[in-house]
């Protein structure tokens, strides 16, 4: 983590505090920091939302989320009880300018009683149709002004609906607020073994020589969930697996895999390699889309002998849904290190286990010189769960002859003795504290990833009839996925085996 020596007072406003997020991962993120301290001396949270409920009751409501989602939720009652009391909560409609005087006031005393130095971040965790509204009430009440202390806007995903809305909603936030104040999560990168992706590649001197086409036969990154869509259908029938994974979350690991080293550690020099892969991703044309993208829709089918509903079923769903839960491509990066190699990508909803890796498929050795021998090398970094490394390589295996047989060379996290691997809400909160904005996301990648998937929305939306396959739920998708895969005996890996045989893939 970082040094949080430096880390000045300070005041986190979270607009939409009785929602999800706010008592799952961000209060839990900000106990944790507060039991590990990385907390500023002097530090408050004030909770914001259209719910009228008093600070004890929002005291009350946080504590519940912390015993159940905090790191540290089998902590003693006194101690959560006194990160309790830097909490308090003002209940206003955050869409309605007329109600940011008494968030200024009330900011004003809060500031005075706790000594946090007029330093304020706004932690916005509302429906994205709020963000610029509630930027430039902000900016109304002269918030955003930097003369007393520092100001910061942190932005949740979806950062836009599509192209043209994200270009439009990164314009408005740049009108209230500069772009150094603007802090995107993807919460990805603030996951520790996302970060490694870069120690792996740029701490050792024996992969970069072979990290290119010459060795490199094709990429393969999964993000697979073995969760539904757990009451967000409202959300997710607007988002689909194509803006709620790929655009943000997959773009940005293949961002890590693709990108040439850094000059330095630091946010300039990263967001600058990682830019020039999303320009180098090669357009999608209209072959393409027809044949190099799969999207799928869980169906109804049995999981270890339980019945699980279908993605239609589940509520806030339109039974005739189109939305994706399942989506597969293969795609370029038109530059000297990977000109030629195929990647693939893939995330899904209701597939047999959660797992999120990275496959590195190296080329066969060029000559071969044992019978027989399959040996398929590979790297694979795991990101979630058991996160950690795994090398295949050939060996011989014992007696006469030479059987190659492919063995693991594996890393564990766990294996540490120190192994506690912080939520990536910790990292990236105390990230934005300190004003390390390294792992955020900036306005142009996003553009430029929006740009990237335009062609496959505008496609699906102007055809009614591009393919929807359907997949029973507890399998790894739509069988036809098998087919992007390049190369004879080429396979996506699979961790684990399906978990239902019952159920019909079927074009939706
Ligand atoms: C979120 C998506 O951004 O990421 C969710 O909105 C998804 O639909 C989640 O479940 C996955 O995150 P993680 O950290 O569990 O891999």
């Amino acid at each position: 983590m970082n040094n949080p020596k430096n880390i000045e007072n300070q005041i986190m406003v979270i607009f939409g505090a009785s929602g999800d997020l706010a008592y799952r991962k961000l209060i839990p993120a900000i106990f944790d920091l507060f039991e590990n301290k990385l907390l500023p001396k002097n530090f408050a949270v004030l909770g914001v939302s259209r719910s009228e409920i008093s600070d004890k009751a929002f005291r009350e409501k946080m504590k519940k989320g912390i015993k159940e989602f905090a790191h540290y939720k089998d902590s003693k009652d006194d101690v959560i009880d006194v990160f309790l009391s830097k909490l308090s909560y003002l209940s206003m409609d955050t869409g309605d300018g007329n109600e940011y005087g008494a968030l200024k006031k009330r900011l004003s005393e809060i500031d005075a009683e706790h000594g946090t130095d007029k330093n304020y971040i706004f932690y916005l965790s509302t429906p994205p149709q709020l963000y610029s509204k509630i930027s430039k009430f902000l900016y109304g009440q002269g918030l955003n002004l930097q003369r007393k202390g520092f100001r910061r806007i942190i932005i949740e995903k979806p950062f836009g609906h599509d192209l043209q809305s994200a270009l439009d909603l990164n314009k408005e936030l740049l009108d209230f607020f500069d772009d150094d104040q603007i802090y995107r999560i993807d919460h990805y990168l603030g996951k520790e073994t996302v970060q490694n992706l870069m120690v792996t590649r740029f701490a050792n001197g024996i992969y970069e020589p072979l990290w290119n086409r010459n060795y490199i036969q094709h990429v393969e990154v999964s993000a697979a969930e073995s969760i539904g869509v757990e009451g967000r259908g409202g959300y997710y029938e607007e988002a689909g697996a194509l803006r709620d994974m790929v655009q943000n979350h997959l773009m940005q690991l293949v961002a890590l895999i693709a990108m040439e080293p850094p000059t330095k550690i630091n946010a300039e020099a990263i967001k600058y390699e990682k830019m020039k892969v999303f320009q180098a991703l090669h357009p999608l044309s209209e072959s393409d889309l027809k044949q190099n993208v799969i999207r799928g829709q869980y169906s109804a089918s049995k999981i270890r002998g339980e019945a699980v509903a279908g993605y239609r079923q589940e509520k806030n769903v339109d039974k005739k849904s189109r939305t994706e839960t399942f989506f597969a491509m293969k795609f370029f990066i038109d530059n000297w290190r990977w000109a030629g190699v195929p990647f693939y990508i893939r995330t899904g909803k209701r597939l047999p286990t959660r797992v999120t890796e990275i496959v590195i498929h190296f080329k066969p050795s060029p000559q071969q010189l044992f019978c027989g021998n399959d040996n398929d090398n590979q790297l694979i970094l795991r990101i979630q769960p058991d996160e950690g490394i795994l090398l295949k390589t050939g060996m011989k295996m014992p007696g006469s002859g030479y059987d190659v047989k492919t063995v693991n060379m594996d890393f564990h996290y766990t294996d540490l003795d120190d192994h506690y691997i912080p939520e990536a809400y910790e990292r990236l909160i105390l990230d934005c504290m300190i004003g390390d904005s390294t792992l955020f996301m900036d306005g142009p990648a996003s553009e430029e990833t929006w740009k990237f998937v335009q062609p496959i929305l505008s496609y699906w939306e102007n055809n009614d009839n591009a393919p929807l396959y359907g997949y029973p739920s507890g399998t790894w998708g739509p069988e036809k996925t098998d087919s992007l895969i390049e190369g004879e005996n080429q396979q996506w890996r699979y961790p684990c085996k399906n978990l239902s045989d019952d159920g019909i893939y079927c074009e939706l």
